[in-house]
This record gives C-alpha cells, sequence and structure tokens, in this order.
C-alpha cells in the first residue's frame, strides 16, 4: 500500500507562507501536518484557527491538523471549519478520547490519537477501530528539529500488529525527526504516514527531498 508525506509546516518560513506553501502544492507531498501548540500540554505555542484557515486557502493538500492542546474538544468544530481534514488530539490530553473521536468524526474530518514518546502503545488496545490514524511521537512534542527516538520502532511494529489483528485499515503515522535517514524502516515496521518538518523545509532542495521520501520503497518493499 502506498505511503504518504505529510510535511509539517511548522518549519516552514513563515514570513514566506506563500512561497513556501507553492512548493508543497508542486510537490509529491500528500498532506500538510499542521501544528497545534497551547503551551500547556507542550511547552511551546504556535499559532491558531485564522493562520489555519490562511494554510487552507494558500495550500491545495489535505491539512493534517495535530492539536497538542489541553481541553481539545473545546476547539474540533472550529479548526473543522478552518480547513482540518485530519484532526489528531493526544491520549494523553483527553480524559474521555472515545467521546472526542465521535466528536472529530462527526465534524467530518478524520480522527486521529497521538501517542508521546513515554505512553504505550497497549493503551490504545481497546479504540484500534474508533480511530482513522494513530501518530506516535518520535520525539517530545513541542519543538521541531529534535532527533528521532528510536525506541518508536518497535511501537511501531507492536501497534501494527494490533491494528492487523482486528482487520482495521487504521494508518500510523510517525511524526518527529523523520527524514531520509530513518524513512525507510519505518515504513517497513508499518508506518503508513511520514510527517517531516526540518527534513524538508530546511533542505536545500525540498522538492527533491520530498520526491524522495515519496518513492521509498517502490523497488524494496514491494516483494
Ligand atoms: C513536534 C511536532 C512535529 C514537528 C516535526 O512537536 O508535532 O510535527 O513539526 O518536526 P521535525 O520533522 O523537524 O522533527
Ligand atoms: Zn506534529
Amino acid at each position: 500500500m502506498e505511503h504518504l508525506i505529510a510535511p509539517s509546516v511548522l518549519a516552514a518560513d513563515f514570513g514566506n507562507l506563500k512561497n513556501d506553501l507553492s512548493m508543497i502544492n508542486l510537490s509529491n507531498a500528500d498532506w500538510l501536518h499542521v501544528d497545534i501548540m497551547d503551551g500547556r500540554f507542550v511547552p511551546n505555542i504556535s499559532f491558531g484557527m485564522a493562520i489555519v484557515k490562511r494554510m487552507n486557502e494558500l495550500c491545495e493538500k489535505p491539512l493534517d491538523v495535530h492539536l497538542m492542546i489541553v481541553e481539545p474538544e473545546k476547539y474540533i468544530e472550529e479548526f473543522r471549519a478552518a480547513g482540518a481534514d485530519v484532526i489528531t488530539v493526544h491520549y494523553e490530553a483527553c480524559p474521555h478520547i472515545h467521546r472526542t473521536l465521535q466528536q472529530i468524526k462527526a465534524s467530518g474530518a478524520k480522527a486521529g490519537i497521538a501517542l508521546n514518546p513515554g505512553t504505550p502503545v497497549s493503551a490504545v488496545s481497546d479504540l484500534i477501530e474508533d480511530a482513522d490514524l494513530f501518530c506516535l511521537m518520535s520525539v517530545n512534542p513541542g519543538f521541531g528539529g529534535q532527533k528521532f527516538i528510536y525506541q518508536t520502532l518497535p511501537k511501531v511494529r507492536q501497534l501494527k500488529s494490533m491494528i492487523d489483528e482486528k482487520n482495521s485499515q487504521t494508518v500510523i503515522e510517525i511524526d518527529g525527526g523523520v527524514g531520509l535517514q530513518n524513512a525507510e524502516e519505518l515504513l517497513k515496521a508499518g508506518a503508513r504516514v511520514l510527517v517531516a518538518g526540518s527534513a524538508v523545509f530546511k533542505a536545500e532542495d525540498p522538492l527533491d527531498v520530498i520526491s524522495r521520501m515519496k518513492s521509498i520503497g517502490k523497488d524494496t518493499l514491494i516483494a
């Protein structure tokens, strides 16, 4: 099955958003990953709905909105109205996650659950059929440009087998420190969506990095 590339706009040049999003429109990227941080769930603050709305106007790709915020249920409909196609909330931020997933689906968006590096995948074993996507954080959320945490790999394999066991179509997304150096290993372990911020936007030739990430496994993965 084909994998998806989701460049993370957090690493873009906010003074030149239009340019950077035109580049994304021309690229082989599948989604635009949009990080929302509130200074409470994570130590950093990024941006809010007005910017997401503008990104949606400038970007032709679906918006994959990653909410690193407390009480995300208060803002689901607003992010959906701003243009979110996928809305991912953190397992650690949602005491009633089942209800929050239903709320996201009712808004018309795909529903994702993100897990911090310290949260075991077994925590979501009863939610496999309720989420469209699981986002495994491979850095501690809050900042771009961090080092990939290698313990994520066995988590990808474990979650993939939990998903297969239930015959579910849920996809695994990996977020943090992803680039050409580890993309193939992640895809082999069972990842379907690769988020890449610095690896794309800080590259000399972002279009080339996206194409190369997109074509990984064209020869090697298909047996
Ligand atoms: C981290 C964010 C990531 C980040 C990825 O809190 O959720 O999406 O933008 O950036 P890189 O690819 O630079 O690690
Ligand atoms: Zn993210």
